[in-house]
């Protein structure tokens, strides 16, 4: 039975399973269902082998309360429909509802409780709090499995304190993840890339600095490259800027000359002199990096630096890409990072889309997924186990 093997024969047994269920939703249409999909063979594996299946899981940042805006019952629906099962949702998370709800399963038969972020002691930073609600969610089980992979960097009840209360172990979904960063980390096979965008360089840093150690060339673009772009004394107009990370890209960009890591910048940028556009279309206009009008702001790298890095990429036998190049979600701002998703599908080696945002935006432009070596279901869990960080969700299991 898999990677949770350990937990032995599961028929009959009620199985607590945390998966990852966090998807994009617009009102209550799931627009990017590929979390969902990534959870359901564990989910039908233990189903297959006759446990009665609990799922626990949370939808965006509830304030620890129950809020209709976050209910996982669209989730629900979606997930028995690609499980081709009935899935009976429970309206609370470790009420009556959960209660009844668990004691009526049958073997085989898969339940899902309300989102767990409804209860404050999910991500309380008190461990005697979160203990408690943990015991609440453990009575519902007779074993954990912990397969919400976008999750295990966060020390939070239904993720690492109910798993010091079950017999658990590691769902095949993380126990596939966690192969994959074992291979970016452990001698990844030369040229090593790695491609970072997003907003923020703020969120990045832990991994850039690791990364100068470790991989032969850093790709940056998103609105993080803006702050690199002033570090290096270019003016960026009206562009995303961290004034305070300033100095930290400055020392990044040293260190990079100095251990021979090329970090490459982009040489053109897509403008425009207002996002959201407003009552206007889009005016994309292409300048030079070094050039960007104060009157505008970046919102996508240009299309001579597409064609280089798309090229640093499939020239590469390992690739790591998390973050957007620009804003992709607008079409006159997607062809930068279009293009560095195409070029992952050409890399003759190991191609990982890490995160959930780099994979939703792999999906909504209409890439194949088989293209890639593996689309990563957690963004900031990746990015923590390459920074060197200890997941709390994995460690508890190795206990
Ligand atoms: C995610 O979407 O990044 C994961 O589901 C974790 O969610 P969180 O960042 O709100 O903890
Ligand atoms: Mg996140």
């Amino acid at each position: 039975m898999g990677e949770y093997g350990d937990l032995g024969d599961v028929q009959g047994k009620r199985v607590l399973v945390r998966s990852d269920l966090n998807v994009p939703l617009d009102g209550s249409t799931i627009t990017d269902d590929g979390r969902i999909r990534a959870s359901v063979p564990t989910i039908r594996e233990l189903a297959d082998a006759g446990a009665r299946v609990v799922v626990t899981a949370h939808l965006g940042r509830p304030k620890g309360e129950p809020d209709p805006a976050y209910t996982l019952e669209p989730v629900a629906a979606r997930l028995g429909e690609l499980l081709g099962h009935d899935v009976r949702f429970a309206t609370d998370t470790v009420g009556a509802s959960a209660s009844e709800t668990v004691a009526g399963l049958e073997d085989g038969q898969v339940a899902v409780l309300e989102n767990v972020r409804f209860n404050d002691g999910e991500t309380s930073k008190d461990d005697d709090v979160r203990g408690g609600f943990a015991d609440q969610l453990a009575q519902l089980a007779d074993a954990f499995v912990s397969d919400g992979f976008g999750v295990v960097h966060r020390k939070q009840a239904s993720v690492y304190d109910v798993a010091l209360r079950l017999p658990s172990a590691m769902g095949g979904l993380v126990a596939a993840e966690i192969e994959v960063l074992r291979r970016l980390t452990h001698e990844p096979e030369r040229p090593y890339v790695v491609v970072l965008g997003g907003s923020k360089v703020s969120d990045k840093l832990g991994v850039i600095d690791n990364l100068l150690g470790k991989a032969d060339r850093l790709l940056i673009g998103g609105g993080m490259v803006f702050t690199f772009l002033k570090a290096q004394g270019h003016e960026v107009g009206k562009s995303l800027l961290e004034d305070d990370q300033l100095d930290t890209c400055r020392e990044y960009l040293a260190r990079a000359e100095e251990s021979g890591v090329e970090i490459l910048l982009p040489t053109d940028i897509v403008v425009d002199t207002a996002f959201p556009a407003g009552d206007r279309d889009p005016e994309p206009r292409v300048v030079a990096a070094d050039a960007i009008p104060a009157d505008s702001l970046g919102l996508d790298i240009g299309p001579e630096s597409a064609t280089r890095f798309a090229e640093a990429v499939a020239g590469a036998k390992t690739v790591f890409w998390n973050g957007p190049m620009g804003v992709f979600e607008t079409d006159a701002f997607a062809a930068g990072t279009r293009a560095i998703a195409e070029a992952l599908t050409k890399v003759d080696g190991l191609s990982v889309v890490g995160g959930g945002d780099s994979a939703a935006a792999v999906r909504t432009l209409g890439f194949d997924e088989g293209a890639f070596g593996h689309i990563s279901t957690g963004g900031g869990a990746s990015l923590e186990y390459l920074e060197g960080k200890e997941l709390p969700g994995i460690s508890v299991l190795e206990r």
